[in-house]
């Protein structure tokens, strides 16, 4: 079985978000399914700089307003496809975003490009090489279905992958001209979403199926509250709209081996990270005294609730905690949380840069992670947080109710909690939860039992990377062997 996977950013080459962990650890995960996967993403300066010693597979002409080519390579596990288009790729800053902030004017031209690529390849670009199933993640891999859809006749399947509806990739109709889609594209059954071009609305309109990043969601999003007026869509195709859960991976992420962390420690030895809570308290400039220590490693957005947590930060530091913020995003939050690391000096720090090793420190110091999110495809941080004891505070929504057990006294007494959760969009509900933390925090035993229960919890993409195989199988009506098995 061969499958293409098509994503803007994919770990550890480029990374801004929790897709490219997706991006990075599924294709690893499905080695022992029997599937052979491919990723096929930009040529941004980072990824070309990565995969030195690629092959030239393919060149392109006219990739959108000038020559581009396809160079096969490998790096850290992964078979990648990268498309070199110095006029698209070759900029600094984000994938995204120019270093002035804004998104790059001409994001639809960029991402129009990736998944035409995607197209051609399953049209036969490459000598010898047939995906039968493209596999897009999310608004940059939108229009893939739609080349296919409306394309030369392929047989091969696609499935669109959501990770976040909010980002639908919304361009106005004057592009439509140079997608190089016939004009019978633009409709309601195709491109076509409120007069404009939706990307995500393509993927999810022409895809053979449609899976989001946890069942809890793919519920949610048929509700106008989450649909974020793709709910009609939805609906109409319900019975090929399924959840599949995010994993980690458990390699990358191990507190018994973890270069980040300067003493490891295992479930037997939660008690170990004491030390690297020490070094935590020292790098962002807190108070040395004890006290449970909250933290955020997190996009600075409303959709991350942080606003929220902005205003429960007082009630937090009155309770005797203190809190460290590793993050960026909206400019008033992070305004909002450097104001704070003067009203509350030595308790409260935030260092907005990203910083991958620091957020392994961090899982492995801190006492609970923070995750107010008002809405929540899957969240990852929660799953790094229950493997790395770093309790996970979090609101009762999408990925987050599927994968943390609140510590309620029914909970407790079954001996399954692995965390604390509270209502949505509510800072008072936020507050109620932080002061519920600190009272288990308080009492050492429940505490531990309940670090120990979430690290041993499984995180881990096994179960899910079995799901998406089968996917596979069922689209294409393969057989897939599973050498796990063996
Ligand atoms: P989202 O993709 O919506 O931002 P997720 O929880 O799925 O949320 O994934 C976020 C990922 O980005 C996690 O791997 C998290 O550790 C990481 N992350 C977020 N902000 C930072 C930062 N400033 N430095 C390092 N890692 C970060
Ligand atoms: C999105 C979502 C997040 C999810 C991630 C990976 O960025 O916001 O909830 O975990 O994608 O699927």
């Amino acid at each position: 079985m061969e499958v293409l996977s098509v994503a803007a950013e994919v770990y550890p080459l480029i990374k801004t978000g929790g897709l490219a962990d997706v991006a990075g650890a599924l294709p690893l995960a499905l080695g022992d399914k029997g599937v052979t996967l491919r990723t096929l993403l930009p040529g941004y300066p980072a990824v070309m700089s990565k995969i030195d010693g690629g092959r030239v597979v393919a060149e392109i002409d006219d990739l959108f307003g000038a020559p581009g080519k396809l160079i096969a390579g490998r790096f850290a596990g992964l078979d990648l496809i990268v498309i070199e288009a110095p006029h698209l790729y070759d900029r600094p800053g984000n994938p995204y975003v120019a270093p002035d902030g804004w998104d790059w004017p001409d994001n639809w031209k960029r991402f129009a490009a990736l998944s035409w690529v995607a197209a051609e390849l399953a049209w036969g670009l490459v000598d010898g090489y047939r995906p039968q199933v493209i596999h897009c993640h999310d608004w940059q891999a939108g229009l893939v279905p739609a080349y296919i859809k409306y394309g030369t006749p392929s047989g091969i399947k696609t499935i669109m992958t959501v990770h976040n509806m909010a980002f639908k990739g919304f361009f106005g109709r004057e592009i439509f001209a140079q997608l190089r889609l016939p004009p019978q594209a633009f409709e309601v059954g195709g491109v076509e979403y409120y007069g404009g071009i939706s990307y995500l609305k393509s993927g999810m309109e022409c895809a053979d199926y449609v899976t989001t990043v946890s069942p809890n969601y793919a519920d949610e999003i048929r509700t106008p509250e989450f649909g974020m007026g793709l709910e009609g869509l939805l609906n109409g195709r319900a019975d090929t709209v399924i959840g599949i859960l995010n994993g980690i991976d458990t390699a990358a992420w191990d507190p018994m081996t973890d270069a980040s962390l300067p003493q490891k420690y295992s479930g037997n030895t939660v008690h170990l990270r004491r030390a690297n809570k020490a070094r935590l308290v020292e790098k962002f400039g807190l108070d040395g005294e004890d006290g449970p220590l909250f933290c955020v490693i997190s996009r600075l957005t409303d959709q991350k609730g942080m606003d929220l947590l902005l205003q429960a930060l007082r009630g937090l530091v009155e309770l005797g905690a203190r809190l460290v913020v590793l993050g960026s995003g909206e400019g008033y939050l992070e305004d909002g949380f450097r104001h704070a690391t003067g009203l509350y000096p030595g308790k409260v720090g935030i260092i907005t840069r990203y910083d991958e090793d620091l957020s392994h420190l961090i899982q492995g110091g801190a006492d609970a992670i923070l995750i107010p999110s008002r809405f929540e495809p899957c969240g990852l941080t929660q799953l790094y947080g229950l493997r790395y004891g770093c309790v996970p505070v979090v609101s009762r929504i999408g990925g987050l109710a599927d994968t943390v057990i609140d510590a309620n006294p029914a909970a407790l007494d079954a001996g399954v909690a692995t965390g604390i959760m509270f209502d949505a969009n509510s800072a008072h509900a936020l507050y109620e939860a932080i002061r519920r933390t600190v009272r288990l925090y308080n009492d050492d035993k429940t505490w531990k039992k309940m670090q120990r229960r979430g690290m041993k919890s499984d995180v881990s993409w096994e179960a899910s990377a079995g799901r998406y195989a089968d996917l596979y199988a069922t689209l294409t009506g393969l057989n897939i062997h599973d050498d796990s098995n063996d």
